[in-house]
């Protein structure tokens, strides 16, 4: 587990110096708005997201400069999620990564429009890329509209929002998958269209974008289970009224369902090729997402 932690911390270093020379580029642009954008990226994060790109892009043999272009996107989209999620008309949130969320830090309407800003630059980035190639950026852009929008994330909200607390598993699951696994079937989709992957190899990427959505959700139910405030640093026990899956089916049965997943991540990266070695390797990153502790 630690050459893992070490890489995903190495990585982490790497994307802070990009994305904070690609921010800076914005300074031009109202003060206000301009600060809330550095400040949402200045609180850090785990960049798991780019980290997935960047680690299984690195098994495809993608460039690094095209992996962290793709990686940004996603993390903007991910942190314009994040800002609107913590919003009082939402899930009403003071903390976020052990700091003010931007409603409070800055105001509501700062925070609205700090979304709205960071989900346009997502897709602007792959527009301006210059290191994604001119025919793959239409079609990441319309995953990436997939992704976050009806078909994904904004659909998956707002069934969390009018979810309730005895909706059953298969709503629940289906929920995660919305919420949290559309977006890392950007990730994982769109490493497959650099690569011109078939249909049923992109296929198969995208059944374990959603195995993972769910482990990494469950897992972030579960640090709201039994968290501690200090180290995930954002509210905890606040999920007792929500279609949170560990208040629904205990911490034993949500364990199952994670290792559920996990077998079924392996088996179908078994079927598109990848080797022993690598899937060992890939194997303690979801160990590491599943058991970490923010
Ligand atoms: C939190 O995501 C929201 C979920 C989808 C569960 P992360 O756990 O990736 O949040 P950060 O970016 O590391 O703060
Ligand atoms: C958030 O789920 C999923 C998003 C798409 C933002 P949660 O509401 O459980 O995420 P946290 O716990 O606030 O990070
Ligand atoms: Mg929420
Ligand atoms: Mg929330
Ligand atoms: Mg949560």
């Amino acid at each position: 587990m630690t050459n893992i932690k070490n890489k995903i911390l190495k990585y982490k270093n790497y994307f802070e110096n990009k994305s904070t020379i690609s921010l800076n580029k914005l300074s031009k642009y109202e003060k206000n708005i301009y600060n809330s954008i550095l400040y949402s990226f200045s609180t850090g994060g785990k960049r798991i997201r780019p980290f997935i790109i960047f680690f299984f892009g690195t098994f495809f043999k993608i460039d690094k400069k095209t992996l962290f272009s793709i990686g940004f996107s996603a993390e903007l989209t991910h942190t314009y999620s994040l800002i609107h999620d913590d919003l009082p008309s939402m899930d009403n949130d003071d903390f976020r990564r052990g700091f003010p969320t931007i409603h409070k830090k800055f105001n509501e309407a700062t925070a609205i429009l700090c979304g709205d800003a960071l989900q346009v630059i997502a897709f602007n980035n792959i527009v301006n890329s210059n290191y994604i190639n001119e025919n793959k950026k239409l079609s990441l852009i319309s995953l990436l509209c997939d992704c976050s929008g009806l078909d994904g994330l904004i659909s998956g909200q707002s069934l969390d929002i009018n979810m309730k607390k005895n909706s059953n598993i298969k709503d629940i699951d289906n929920m995660h998958d919305l919420k949290t696994g559309a977006l890392f079937k950007f990730c994982f989709v769109s490493l497959g269209i650099i690569k011109n992957f078939k249909k049923p190899k992109l296929n198969i990427l995208e059944k374990i974008s959603y195995d993972f959505g769910k482990i990494f959700q469950i897992t972030d139910d579960l640090l709201d289970f039994e968290g501690d405030f200090l180290k995930v640093g954002k509210s905890v026990r606040k999920d007792t009224s929500k279609s949170n899956i560990v208040y629904k089916i205990g911490k034993k049965l949500s364990l199952i369902k994670i290792s559920k997943y996990k077998k079924s991540i392996i088996d179908d990266l078994v079927k598109i090729g990848f080797k022993q070695k690598e899937i060992i390797e890939i194997k303690s990153f979801i160990d590491f997402v599943s058991s970490r502790d923010n």
